[in-house]
């Protein structure tokens, strides 16, 4: 017997996995009028009463803002070497389009010295949702191909001015959250709902703007630099692992990847897409724009939390199975625990478009995590659980020879999660919201030991 037989099982992850931490730029810095910094959507969203739990709003959030060097400090300490941003576009283009705010750019720049001096690797996000109000109420937003016109220039701004410190590159984060979401219903900011077509256009210029970010890291990025979308695709989790239930599962990818992956990766709103949405509702598509969506990327990021159980039915037809009452979630209900969709949603991105580079730009999980003591010790065993159920599929899919990188885990510290405000807690360290003290979770120093080792123990 050996001495380390209490660890029967270990997971080792490859030798180049790359693991670090998410977050983005409105969820977390505050400034919200620093230094010449438009209004986003949120900010105005954030004034409408009703929209925001509590009546909470950016304006301090983190205010990682100012106290980025004390963060860059404490991920160093927990030894994590790869951080997941976003730049902010009204920091950069106040309206959005027009003028360029210096003082938006230097902001950055001291951000990427600081993270350069703790030793972290920027992975930066062009657009994590907060769009610049200015654009908004000029011109619709995503409704309109102004945001396209204007995005191209801030990409190729933000690309030139960081190119050198900055190789890895996230074009949009989570489509449908912007365009859907935001268009369709009214979850997230501007929450205007508009027809089916309206709805479907948004989601055009956003791959358009995925184009344009893709084509500015190619012209003006360093050598080596790398670029992809983020996306979170819905993940049909085959309820037995029989032929019948993983077709029936990858169908069901198919038919949800119609609006953003599909077109990036072929080319075309499908005639699945077509019969779904009816004629009158496909895009309006400008000659050679299907050209600049399927700009070739090096990678897709997927942000993955959840899946849902699929089966092929009595007919041979696919089936989505509901979840039975009392299955186990996260403190946000939309968030099912269900690890298997951290192998089953790169393993369909492997069947359906062909073996790419992937990463999981996020994944995680939101509680109502309250410190123990004074000392602000917070004990958050379901989020160390979690996470580590869900790495034991990601490396399942390693070992099937599925090509993932790395893995970003949501969120570093706890941050304005949207319409929930900030009740709602994704971090690994606990942010005290009257003092703005910081302080590491369990999970925290659990995550750490998993980078220190490259390997997970059950
Ligand atoms: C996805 C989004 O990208 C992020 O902003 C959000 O906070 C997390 N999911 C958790 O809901």
């Amino acid at each position: 017997m050996t001495a380390n037989t209490h660890h029967a099982t270990r997971y080792a992850f490859p030798e180049t996995f790359q693991w670090g931490v998410a977050a983005a730029a409105a969820q977390i810095e505050g400034g919200a009028y620093a230094d010449g910094k438009g209004e986003s959507v949120w900010d105005s969203y954030a004034k409408v009463p009703g929209k925001i739990k509590n009546g909470d709003n950016l304006d301090v959030a983190c205010d990682h803002y100012h106290r980025f060097p004390e963060d860059f400090a404490l991920m160093r300490q927990l030894g994590i070497e790869h951080y997941r941003l976003s730049i902010s576009w009204p920091r950069i283009y106040p309206e959005g389009d027009g003028d360029v705010n210096q003082a938006g750019l230097d902001y950055y720049h001291r951000l990427f010295d600081s993270m350069e001096a703790n030793g972290i690797t920027p992975w930066v996000t062009l657009f994590h949702w907060d769009l610049p109000q200015s654009l908004e109420a000029r011109f619709g937003g995503w409704r309109s191909r102004e945001t396209v016109n204007a995005f191209a220039r801030y990409a190729e701004t933000v690309v030139k001015a960081f190119s050198s410190r900055v190789k890895h590159w996230f074009t949009l984060n989570e489509i449908v959250a912007f365009t859907q979401r935001a268009y369709g219903m009214e979850r997230n900011a501007p929450g205007i709902v508009c027809d089916l077509k309206t709805v479907n256009q948004t989601f055009h210029h956003a791959l358009l703007c995925h184009g344009h970010a893709v084509r500015s890291v190619r012209e003006y990025g360093q050598e080596g630099s790398i670029v992809g979308l983020v996306d979170n695709p819905l993940v049909p989790i085959p309820l037995s692992e029989s032929q019948g239930d993983i077709d029936a599962a990858q169908a069901c990818f198919i038919e949800d990847s119609m609006r953003v992956l599909n077109p990036i990766y072929r080319g075309e709103y499908s005639t699945e897409y077509i019969e779904k949405f009816g004629e009158e509702n496909v895009p309006t598509v400008q000659e050679r724009d299907f050209e600049l969506i399927t700009a070739e990327c090096d990678f897709i990021g997927l942000n993955i939390y959840w899946g849902y159980y699929v089966r092929a039915g009595a007919d041979g037809q696919r089936e989505r199975v509901p979840f039975p009452p009392d299955y186990p979630t996260a403190s946000v209900d939309w968030l099912k625990i269900t690890p298997e969709s951290l192998y089953w949603g790169p393993r369909h991105i492997r069947d359906v478009y062909g073996d790419q580079k992937i990463y999981i730009a996020e994944s995680g999980c939101g509680y109502h995590d309250e410190p123990l003591n004074e000392n602000g010790e917070c004990l958050d065993l379901q989020r160390r659980d979690l996470v580590r159920s869900y790495l034991k599929e990601l490396h399942r899919a390693i070992q099937d020879g599925i090509d993932v990188r790395g893995y970003f885990l949501w969120s570093f510290m706890d941050n304005f999660e949207w319409g929930e405000g900030y009740g709602i807690r994704f971090g690994i360290i606990h942010m005290d919201y009257e003092t703005l003290k910081r302080t590491p979770k369990l999970s925290a120093i659990w995550y750490s030991e998993v980078i220190r080792n490259n390997t997970l123990y059950p």
